[in-house]
Protein backbone atom coordinates (compact mmCIF):
# COMPACT_ATOMS: atom_id res chain seq x y z
CA UNK A 1 0.00 0.00 0.00
CA UNK A 2 1.29 3.68 -1.03
CA UNK A 3 1.76 5.76 1.84
CA UNK A 4 3.14 9.03 1.06
CA UNK A 5 3.46 10.73 4.96
CA UNK A 6 3.62 14.70 4.24
CA UNK A 7 6.35 16.36 6.22
CA UNK A 8 7.44 13.14 8.80
CA UNK A 9 11.24 12.20 8.54
CA UNK A 10 11.54 8.69 7.44
CA UNK A 11 13.54 7.23 10.34
CA UNK A 12 10.56 9.01 12.46
CA UNK A 13 7.62 7.06 11.09
CA UNK A 14 9.96 3.81 11.14
CA UNK A 15 10.20 4.28 14.88
CA UNK A 16 6.77 4.62 15.46
CA UNK A 17 6.07 1.61 13.32
CA UNK A 18 9.17 -0.31 14.11
CA UNK A 19 8.00 -3.74 12.24
CA UNK A 20 7.94 -1.44 8.63
CA UNK A 21 10.55 0.51 7.12
CA UNK A 22 10.36 3.36 5.44
CA UNK A 23 12.69 4.84 2.32
CA UNK A 24 13.08 8.42 1.51
CA UNK A 25 11.68 9.61 -1.71
CA UNK A 26 12.66 12.51 -2.52
CA UNK A 27 14.01 15.76 -0.51
CA UNK A 28 10.48 16.98 -0.59
CA UNK A 29 9.81 15.14 2.53
CA UNK A 30 7.31 12.49 1.13
CA UNK A 31 8.00 9.19 1.80
CA UNK A 32 7.10 5.79 0.92
CA UNK A 33 7.04 2.62 2.99
CA UNK A 34 7.43 -0.83 2.04
CA UNK A 35 9.57 -3.98 3.22
CA UNK A 36 12.77 -3.63 0.93
CA UNK A 37 13.61 -7.46 2.16
CA UNK A 38 10.17 -8.36 0.61
CA UNK A 39 10.02 -9.65 -2.85
CA UNK A 40 6.63 -8.43 -3.52
CA UNK A 41 6.45 -6.19 -6.58
CA UNK A 42 4.23 -3.46 -5.27
CA UNK A 43 2.88 -0.41 -5.62
CA UNK A 44 5.15 1.27 -2.93
CA UNK A 45 7.97 -0.61 -4.39
CA UNK A 46 7.61 0.00 -8.06
CA UNK A 47 6.72 4.15 -6.53
CA UNK A 48 10.00 4.35 -4.73
CA UNK A 49 11.85 2.51 -7.95
CA UNK A 50 10.30 4.71 -10.53
CA UNK A 51 11.31 8.28 -8.03
CA UNK A 52 14.69 6.90 -7.72
CA UNK A 53 15.56 6.25 -11.20
CA UNK A 54 13.73 9.86 -11.65
CA UNK A 55 16.36 11.65 -9.22
CA UNK A 56 19.28 10.41 -11.31
CA UNK A 57 18.28 11.51 -14.36
CA UNK A 58 19.59 14.86 -14.96
CA UNK A 59 22.91 14.09 -13.40
CA UNK A 60 22.72 16.37 -10.52
CA UNK A 61 24.37 13.12 -8.19
CA UNK A 62 27.73 14.37 -9.79
CA UNK A 63 27.13 18.00 -8.96
CA UNK A 64 30.11 19.37 -6.01
CA UNK A 65 28.66 21.73 -3.62
CA UNK A 66 30.82 24.47 -2.36
CA UNK A 67 31.84 25.17 0.85
CA UNK A 68 32.69 28.00 3.39
CA UNK A 69 35.04 25.98 5.46
CA UNK A 70 34.49 28.82 8.68
CA UNK A 71 30.32 28.87 8.54
CA UNK A 72 28.77 26.91 6.01
CA UNK A 73 26.25 29.04 5.22
CA UNK A 74 22.60 26.92 5.42
CA UNK A 75 21.77 26.77 2.15
CA UNK A 76 25.23 24.79 1.04
CA UNK A 77 24.11 22.80 4.36
CA UNK A 78 20.62 22.08 2.72
CA UNK A 79 21.82 21.39 -0.13
CA UNK A 80 24.24 18.74 0.84
CA UNK A 81 21.35 17.09 2.63
CA UNK A 82 18.81 17.02 -0.15
CA UNK A 83 21.72 15.53 -1.84
CA UNK A 84 21.97 12.48 0.85
CA UNK A 85 18.73 12.09 0.78
CA UNK A 86 18.18 11.44 -2.68
CA UNK A 87 21.81 9.70 -3.71
CA UNK A 88 22.90 8.67 -0.23
CA UNK A 89 26.33 10.46 -0.95
CA UNK A 90 27.41 14.58 -1.93
CA UNK A 91 30.47 15.88 -3.12
CA UNK A 92 31.82 19.20 -1.57
CA UNK A 93 34.70 21.68 -2.32
CA UNK A 94 35.93 23.84 0.18
CA UNK A 95 36.14 27.72 -1.54
CA UNK A 96 39.67 27.47 0.80
CA UNK A 97 41.65 24.00 0.63
CA UNK A 98 43.59 24.68 3.70
CA UNK A 99 40.91 25.07 5.81
CA UNK A 100 40.08 21.34 5.44
CA UNK A 101 41.45 20.23 8.66
CA UNK A 102 40.15 17.88 10.89
CA UNK A 103 38.26 20.19 13.46
CA UNK A 104 36.49 20.79 9.83
CA UNK A 105 35.69 17.61 9.10
CA UNK A 106 34.26 17.20 12.67
CA UNK A 107 31.66 20.34 12.98
CA UNK A 108 30.80 19.38 9.52
CA UNK A 109 29.66 15.96 10.31
CA UNK A 110 27.84 17.63 13.61
CA UNK A 111 26.05 19.75 11.52
CA UNK A 112 24.65 17.33 9.07
CA UNK A 113 23.45 15.38 12.36
CA UNK A 114 26.44 13.18 12.43
CA UNK A 115 27.59 12.67 15.96
CA UNK A 116 28.76 9.45 17.19
CA UNK A 117 32.06 8.51 15.51
CA UNK A 118 33.17 5.03 15.10
CA UNK A 119 36.79 4.48 16.33
CA UNK A 120 39.27 1.71 15.42
CA UNK A 121 42.28 0.24 15.42
CA UNK A 122 43.80 2.42 13.07
CA UNK A 123 42.32 5.53 14.27
CA UNK A 124 43.96 8.56 15.23
CA UNK A 125 42.96 9.57 18.94
CA UNK A 126 40.41 11.77 17.67
CA UNK A 127 38.59 8.86 16.32
CA UNK A 128 39.30 10.73 12.51
CA UNK A 129 42.01 8.40 10.76
CA UNK A 130 44.33 9.66 8.39
CA UNK A 131 44.40 7.77 5.39
CA UNK A 132 48.03 7.80 4.28
CA UNK A 133 50.19 5.65 3.02
CA UNK A 134 52.18 4.05 6.49
CA UNK A 135 55.48 2.03 6.01
CA UNK A 136 55.34 0.99 10.03
CA UNK A 137 53.16 0.26 12.87
CA UNK A 138 50.00 -1.99 12.99
CA UNK A 139 48.97 0.16 10.03
CA UNK A 140 50.96 -1.91 7.38
CA UNK A 141 48.69 -4.47 7.48
CA UNK A 142 45.65 -2.86 6.02
CA UNK A 143 45.48 -2.41 2.70
CA UNK A 144 43.66 1.44 2.92
CA UNK A 145 47.40 2.35 4.39
CA UNK A 146 49.17 1.28 1.18
CA UNK A 147 49.00 2.75 -2.54
CA UNK A 148 47.16 0.01 -3.81
CA UNK A 149 43.26 -0.60 -5.09
CA UNK A 150 41.05 -0.87 -2.60
CA UNK A 151 37.86 -3.43 -3.86
CA UNK A 152 34.61 -2.41 -4.02
CA UNK A 153 32.97 -2.39 -0.20
CA UNK A 154 31.03 -0.56 2.49
CA UNK A 155 32.73 0.15 5.42
CA UNK A 156 32.58 -1.24 8.64
CA UNK A 157 31.03 -4.89 6.79
CA UNK A 158 33.65 -6.55 9.67
CA UNK A 159 32.11 -4.84 12.69
CA UNK A 160 29.33 -6.15 15.11
CA UNK A 161 26.05 -4.82 14.78
CA UNK A 162 25.97 -2.38 17.81
CA UNK A 163 29.26 -0.60 15.70
CA UNK A 164 26.99 -0.36 12.41
CA UNK A 165 28.46 2.49 10.09
CA UNK A 166 26.07 4.41 8.58
CA UNK A 167 28.34 7.18 7.43
CA UNK A 168 31.13 8.47 6.68
CA UNK A 169 33.23 12.03 5.53
CA UNK A 170 36.39 11.32 3.63
CA UNK A 171 38.44 14.91 3.28
CA UNK A 172 41.32 14.92 0.61
CA UNK A 173 44.04 17.30 2.54
CA UNK A 174 46.58 15.93 -0.53
CA UNK A 175 45.58 13.88 -3.68
CA UNK A 176 48.22 11.59 -4.77
CA UNK A 177 50.53 12.34 -7.84
CA UNK A 178 48.67 10.24 -9.88
CA UNK A 179 45.72 7.86 -9.39
CA UNK A 180 43.47 7.36 -6.26
CA UNK A 181 40.51 7.52 -7.93
CA UNK A 182 36.85 6.79 -5.53
CA UNK A 183 34.39 5.32 -7.50
CA UNK A 184 31.07 5.18 -5.72
CA UNK A 185 27.77 3.54 -6.08
CA UNK A 186 24.60 4.02 -4.30
CA UNK A 187 23.66 1.16 -2.17
CA UNK A 188 20.26 1.54 -2.67
CA UNK A 189 20.46 1.88 -6.56
CA UNK A 190 22.81 -1.70 -6.69
CA UNK A 191 19.44 -2.98 -4.41
CA UNK A 192 17.34 -1.77 -6.97
CA UNK A 193 19.37 -3.11 -9.95
CA UNK A 194 19.82 -6.09 -8.60
CA UNK A 195 15.90 -6.55 -7.50
CA UNK A 196 15.09 -5.11 -11.07
CA UNK A 197 17.24 -8.56 -12.23
CA UNK A 198 15.74 -10.88 -9.93
CA UNK A 199 13.92 -10.59 -6.69
CA UNK A 200 15.30 -13.01 -5.30
CA UNK A 201 18.54 -12.39 -5.18
CA UNK A 202 17.43 -9.73 -2.10
CA UNK A 203 15.88 -12.56 -0.16
CA UNK A 204 19.78 -14.39 -0.89
CA UNK A 205 21.84 -11.74 0.05
CA UNK A 206 19.38 -10.88 3.39
CA UNK A 207 20.05 -14.07 4.43
CA UNK A 208 21.50 -13.61 8.01
CA UNK A 209 24.53 -16.12 7.51
CA UNK A 210 25.06 -14.92 4.36
CA UNK A 211 28.79 -13.09 4.54
CA UNK A 212 30.77 -14.38 7.18
CA UNK A 213 34.11 -12.64 7.93
CA UNK A 214 36.38 -14.66 9.58
CA UNK A 215 38.63 -13.56 12.90
CA UNK A 216 40.89 -10.85 12.95
CA UNK A 217 44.32 -12.23 14.37
CA UNK A 218 47.20 -10.64 14.94
CA UNK A 219 50.11 -12.44 16.31
CA UNK A 220 47.99 -15.33 17.38
CA UNK A 221 45.98 -12.85 19.51
CA UNK A 222 42.26 -12.51 18.01
CA UNK A 223 41.56 -8.93 18.36
CA UNK A 224 38.39 -9.43 16.00
CA UNK A 225 35.57 -12.83 16.40
CA UNK A 226 34.18 -13.98 13.03
CA UNK A 227 31.36 -11.87 11.85
CA UNK A 228 28.14 -13.60 10.28
CA UNK A 229 25.02 -11.16 8.56
CA UNK A 230 23.62 -10.24 5.56
CA UNK A 231 24.33 -8.06 2.90
CA UNK A 232 20.89 -6.25 2.98
CA UNK A 233 19.05 -5.38 6.80
CA UNK A 234 16.63 -3.48 7.83
CA UNK A 235 18.22 -0.88 10.05
CA UNK A 236 15.99 0.05 12.65
CA UNK A 237 18.21 2.96 14.56
CA UNK A 238 17.80 5.28 10.92
CA UNK A 239 14.54 3.24 9.21
CA UNK A 240 16.50 2.46 5.70
CA UNK A 241 17.86 -0.05 3.94
CA UNK A 242 21.59 -1.22 5.24
CA UNK A 243 24.17 -2.96 2.82
CA UNK A 244 27.40 -4.65 4.34
CA UNK A 245 29.78 -6.20 1.38
CA UNK A 246 33.16 -6.66 0.49
CA UNK A 247 34.47 -7.67 -3.21
CA UNK A 248 37.70 -8.71 -2.04
CA UNK A 249 38.50 -12.56 -2.34
CA UNK A 250 40.45 -13.81 0.50
CA UNK A 251 39.38 -13.88 4.09
CA UNK A 252 35.96 -14.03 2.96
CA UNK A 253 33.19 -16.28 3.65
CA UNK A 254 30.21 -16.34 1.86
CA UNK A 255 27.09 -18.92 1.54
CA UNK A 256 27.37 -21.23 -1.19
CA UNK A 257 23.89 -21.77 -2.11
CA UNK A 258 23.04 -21.57 -5.81
CA UNK A 259 20.50 -18.43 -5.92
CA UNK A 260 23.67 -16.83 -3.47
CA UNK A 261 26.58 -17.38 -6.18
CA UNK A 262 23.95 -16.05 -8.72
CA UNK A 263 23.21 -13.06 -6.76
CA UNK A 264 27.19 -12.17 -6.38
CA UNK A 265 28.00 -12.43 -10.04
CA UNK A 266 25.38 -10.14 -11.11
CA UNK A 267 26.73 -7.44 -7.97
CA UNK A 268 29.95 -8.29 -9.85
CA UNK A 269 28.44 -7.17 -13.12
CA UNK A 270 26.88 -4.37 -11.78
CA UNK A 271 30.14 -2.78 -9.85
CA UNK A 272 32.73 -3.72 -12.77
CA UNK A 273 30.65 -2.79 -16.53
CA UNK A 274 29.15 0.25 -17.30
CA UNK A 275 27.22 1.17 -14.81
CA UNK A 276 25.44 4.65 -14.95
CA UNK A 277 24.99 5.32 -11.13
CA UNK A 278 28.70 4.29 -10.43
CA UNK A 279 30.69 7.41 -10.44
CA UNK A 280 34.19 8.41 -10.56
CA UNK A 281 36.07 11.03 -8.68
CA UNK A 282 39.31 12.15 -7.92
CA UNK A 283 38.99 13.99 -5.26
CA UNK A 284 41.35 17.31 -4.86
CA UNK A 285 42.90 18.98 -1.97
CA UNK A 286 39.83 20.54 -0.02
CA UNK A 287 37.56 17.97 -1.32
CA UNK A 288 35.33 15.87 -0.26
CA UNK A 289 32.39 12.99 -0.02
CA UNK A 290 29.59 12.53 2.26
CA UNK A 291 27.99 9.57 2.24
CA UNK A 292 25.62 7.10 3.99
CA UNK A 293 28.06 4.16 3.57
CA UNK A 294 27.18 3.70 0.25
CA UNK A 295 29.77 1.58 -2.18
CA UNK A 296 32.92 2.47 -2.97
CA UNK A 297 36.20 1.77 -3.93
CA UNK A 298 39.63 3.32 -4.67
CA UNK A 299 42.01 2.93 -7.38
CA UNK A 300 45.98 2.38 -6.60
CA UNK A 301 48.02 5.67 -6.91
CA UNK A 302 51.29 6.95 -7.11
CA UNK A 303 52.80 9.08 -4.55
CA UNK A 304 55.02 12.18 -4.57
CA UNK A 305 58.50 11.72 -3.52
CA UNK A 306 58.29 14.21 -0.89
CA UNK A 307 56.61 13.23 2.74
CA UNK A 308 54.43 16.94 2.83
CA UNK A 309 52.69 16.43 -1.05
CA UNK A 310 51.74 12.45 -0.48
CA UNK A 311 48.35 11.26 -0.25
CA UNK A 312 46.13 12.25 2.80
CA UNK A 313 42.97 12.11 3.65
CA UNK A 314 40.67 12.22 6.38
CA UNK A 315 38.18 10.02 7.32
CA UNK A 316 35.28 10.24 9.30
CA UNK A 317 32.81 7.15 10.10
CA UNK A 318 29.85 7.12 12.53
CA UNK A 319 27.07 4.88 14.16
CA UNK A 320 24.72 8.02 12.23
CA UNK A 321 23.13 8.42 8.95
CA UNK A 322 22.85 12.07 7.79
CA UNK A 323 20.11 13.64 9.19
CA UNK A 324 17.06 13.82 6.45
CA UNK A 325 16.56 17.53 5.04
CA UNK A 326 13.21 18.50 6.98
CA UNK A 327 14.45 17.26 10.40
CA UNK A 328 14.20 20.25 12.91
CA UNK A 329 17.66 19.14 14.41
FE1 LIG B 1 35.91 2.47 2.74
Amino acid sequence: MLCLLGILPAYRVDRIHCKQISLQLNFQGNTVQFDPLSPDNTAAYRHWRDSKQRAYENGAHTQLIELDARTPDAESLSRLLDACGRFNFVLYRLAEPALGDKVFVRELGQQLGLQRLDGNLCSDEDNITSIQVMQTGRHTGYIPYTDRQLTWHTDGYYNDPERTIRAMVLHCVRPAASGGENLMLDHEMAYLQLRETEPRFIQALAQLDVLTIPPNIENGKQIRPAQSGPVFSLDAHSGSLHMRYSARTRNIEWKQDALTCEALACMGELLNTNNPYVITYRMQAGEGIIANNVLHNRTAFSDAEAAEQKRLLYRARYYDRVKPLESPQ
